[in-house]
């Protein structure tokens, strides 16, 4: 049972004490309207907050067209919570922006299950960012790598002189290392030096920090190596800001319709070692992470193109693409999950701070940092991939899909209030869900 107690939701632990809680169960057969008011007082959300909520404010156009160029509207997205969510022992209320039906669902179902048997285990690396400078044309590679390495104090000085302000905030350059790329090649269009710059941006994603320094450092870098600067960018594949999710389910309670719990864990394994031996699997798999990562990711108004590239690049580390989690049996038979990923994501700067349903986004997450932010994403994630490899070994996903697509369609044909379900329900049974057939269902109850 749930409770509104002060600012928090509160339910009764198994010894009847109240207790902060992300679970609230039937949350989802409340109206809109009554899921903001328990997310208003859980979170003390201002009557002001709660109005961007409406589709009509949710980005005004006048905020939209000081984000992008061009503007003529906005697109809205549905935004729904991820429940049960149990990670470290905190408990999260997840923000999704996404549009496809189940994906909430289903997180928060694993998450459910994941939570009995005590939830997420996540960590982080430290969070350093790289940036790169392409250096071509020099006349003796090696002397030129070597110059460059010799000079390393000089250089990151002189990047942090370019961004005083993420120094102040206790990051900044750290580090420089050099490669020589295509050494042995003739051609003068491929042999390149690339010196990367390592830059700890704290709380930030750090795009504008790490650009700005590469770029800074670019007449100097001409000038030690006497060759010549092209690219200065930063590199998505953020390989030294990992973020790690684990988890460790008891079989038992995997069990579901006609399953025990070892069958489902079994098939989830071998699904995962078909995507672990097939790029054309591993593809479908991944994305069936992303399907949880994504929608956190823009909820909280960071760039979801920079953590896909660097998802999908980490996941060909070694040389072939193959699947971001692993799943696993331990010696006491529980299944084990595990997905670690680059998390180029921040919780200051950015659109997270100028988009009013991000800002709405992080105080529900009431996260601290953005290494905690990434734990929270890697951990959606991986229950969204046991979501889908759990319908898939069992009944398939399109069982489930079709309930709640059912819906959408139910709502694409005019139902409103009660009669969504109806319709919809009418729809699975007959196996038939069509916009034109739940018109037909609709007119018919209200004719
Ligand atoms: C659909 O959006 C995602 C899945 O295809 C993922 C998977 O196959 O693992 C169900």
């Amino acid at each position: 049972m749930v409770h509104v107690q002060g600012h928090i939701l509160l339910s009764y632990d198994k010894r009847m004490r109240f207790v902060e809680t992300s679970r609230i169960p039937g949350f989802y057969k409340h109206s809109v309207e009554e899921r903001r008011a328990l997310i208003a007082r859980m979170h003390q959300f201002s009557d002001e907050e709660m109005e961007q909520f409406s589709s009509a404010v949710s980005l005004p156009v006048e905020t939209a067209d000081k984000m992008i160029e061009n503007v003529i509207g906005t697109f809205g997205l549905p935004l729904g919570l991820g429940l049960n969510f149990l990670i470290n022992d905190k408990e999260y209320v997840i923000p999704m922006a996404v549009e496809e039906a189940s994906i909430v669902a289903s997180a928060s179902y694993i998450a459910k299950i994941v939570r009995d048997a005590g939830g997420f285990k996540t960590e982080a690396t430290e969070r350093v960012m790289i940036g790169q400078i392409q250096v071509v044309g020099c006349e003796d590679f090696h002397a030129a790598k070597e110059a460059i390495e010799s000079q390393k104090d000089t250089l990151i000085q002189k990047a942090n002189d370019a961004y005083p302000s993420i120094v102040k905030r206790g990051g900044g350059a750290t580090d420089i290392d050099v490669r020589i790329l295509n050494e042995d090649e003739k051609s003068t269009y491929n042999q390149m030096l690339i010196v990367h710059v390592y830059i700890d941006t704290r709380d930030a994603m750090g795009a504008n920090i790490i650009n700005t320094m590469v770029e800074s450092l670019a007449p100097t870098v001409e000038s030690i190596t006497k060759g010549k600067v092209y690219l200065r960018i930063l590199s998505n594949l953020a390989d030294r800001c990992l973020a790690k999710a684990t988890c460790v389910i008891p079989p038992a309670l995997l069990a579901s319709d006609g399953f025990t719990g070892e069958e489902v864990r079994d098939g989830v394994i071998h699904a995962y070692e078909f995507a672990a031996s097939d790029p054309y699997r591993a593809v479908t798999h991944n994305k069936g992470i992303m399907n949880g990562i994504d929608p956190v990711v823009i909820a909280t108004g960071n760039d979801w193109r920079a953590v896909e590239a660097g998802a999908h690049a980490y996941a060909a580390r070694n040389g072939t693409y193959g699947s971001m989690t692993t799943w696993s049996v331990d010696e006491e038979g529980n299944l084990v999950g595990e997905l670690e990923l680059p998390m180029s994501i921040g919780t200051v700067g950015g659109a997270s701070r100028v988009h009013p349903i991000s800002k709405i986004a992080h105080k529900l997450l009431d996260i601290q940092s953005a290494k905690e932010l990434a734990q929270v994403i890697v951990a959606v994630g991986l229950a969204q991939n046991l979501g889908a490899l759990k319908a898939l070994a069992t009944d398939g996903i399109q069982k489930g899909h079709m309930a709640l697509h059912s819906r959408s369609v139910a709502v694409a044909a005019g139902a409103t209030g009660e009669m969504i379900d109806i319709i919809a329900n009418r729809m699975v049974e007959e196996k038939e869900i069509r916009v034109g057939r739940a018109e037909q269902l609709l007119e018919e109850a209200l004719s």
